[in-house]
């Protein structure tokens, strides 16, 4: 292994540069050249990259976002989006590459191994955490963090005025985020995709709460599991007190990665470059057990519902 790549793709997630710094340090010290992508597949399509040394990643450690910036760039997919791609390939003459992002970015990491030969090593990084082979991917816990720290001051609010707040929390298709955050915040309902909700029941519930005493109600509500509005709006006909809304949206995804991404993504990075110059690709390494596991970039079927379900029981039973 001479010449490596490494790109990040998919949503930013905090965690990427430590990764990128750990991948860019350990090939180093291998003597291999490092060549970083800039903008995913889209960067790759258009023959944007530039060499990267140990200097090039220092300061980053701390930063959110990626410095080598990122694209969703679905035409991967397509013949006419992996033409080009496959002749920018053809001009780097890459020995090997580390992909880091999500399920979409390991998708075209199989397709590099697969129709271009290139050994690839994907390291998850996606808040959504909805990766199967990873107990925990890269950007989850900063974007818990950050979520928790949200909700707890709209708490003060919902606590000072006796609103009911309806709090939109990202994840996509995954409810992991959403019912850590209700776990660890304390709320009175939780919304997610993998749960049939009962409004009715739900209602029943929060009306109970405020006869009991209680000064306000927090819902949260999982992106997948429907709009956040149309709740807000089903719950003051049901409620008939003043209910908001707050969608917390990208703020999850941006911030100094938490001490734990860090040293996730550094593990990680350099973990899925060792595993390179082993000979070891077509994979991606995650943590499973506080144990590093390799497993298959692409997989079938669904992703880890039981996490979902337990957390969710959990979360009703303390709220
Ligand atoms: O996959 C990360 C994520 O933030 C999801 O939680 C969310 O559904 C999606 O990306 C938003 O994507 P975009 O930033 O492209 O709108």
């Amino acid at each position: 292994m001479k010449r490596i790549g490494v790109l990040t793709g998919g949503g930013d997630a905090a965690g990427m540069n430590p990764a990128l710094r750990a991948v860019v340090r350990t090939a180093w010290q291998h003597g291999a050249e490092v060549v970083g992508i800039k903008r995913g597949w889209r960067g790759l399509a258009e023959g944007d990259f530039e060499v990267m040394g140990p200097g090039s990643v220092s300061g980053i450690l701390h930063q959110g976002g990626t410095v080598l910036r990122t694209f969703r760039y679905p035409e991967f997919a397509t013949p006419a989006g992996t033409k080009p791609i496959a002749r920018t390939l053809k001009k780097m003459k890459l020995d090997g590459m580390v992909v880091i992002g999500g399920d979409g970015s390991f998708r075209g990491a199989d397709k590099l191994q697969r129709e271009f030969g290139l050994p690839v090593v994907g390291v998850p990084a996606t808040i959504d955490n909805d990766i199967p082979g990873t107990d925990i991917s890269i950007g989850f816990d900063t974007a818990l963090n950050i979520a928790i720290d949200a909700v707890d001051k709209i708490k003060d609010t919902a606590t000072s005025h006796g609103r009911i707040f309806v709090i939109e929390v990202m994840g996509r298709e995954y409810g992991l985020l959403a019912a850590q955050t209700a776990i660890a915040t304390g709320a009175e309902e939780v919304f997610l995709p993998e749960i049939p909700f009962d409004l009715d029941e739900a209602c029943r519930r929060i009306k109970a709460g405020y006869d009991r005493g209680k000064h306000h109600a927090i819902i949260i509500v999982a992106e997948g599991a429907g709009k956040a509005s149309y709740v807000t709006f089903e719950i003051r006909e049901r409620v008939k007190r003043d209910v908001r809304m707050a969608v917390l949206g990208h703020i999850q995804r941006g911030g100094s990665p938490s001490g734990y991404d860090r040293i996730l993504a550094s593990r990680l990075g350099h973990k899925a470059t060792e595993l390179l110059f082993e000979g070891k690709h077509g994979v991606m390494v995650g943590v499973v057990a506080n144990k590093f596991k390799t497993s298959a970039l692409v997989r079938k079927g669904k992703m880890k519902a039981n996490a979902v379900l337990r957390d969710a029981r959990l979360a009703e039973l303390l709220s």
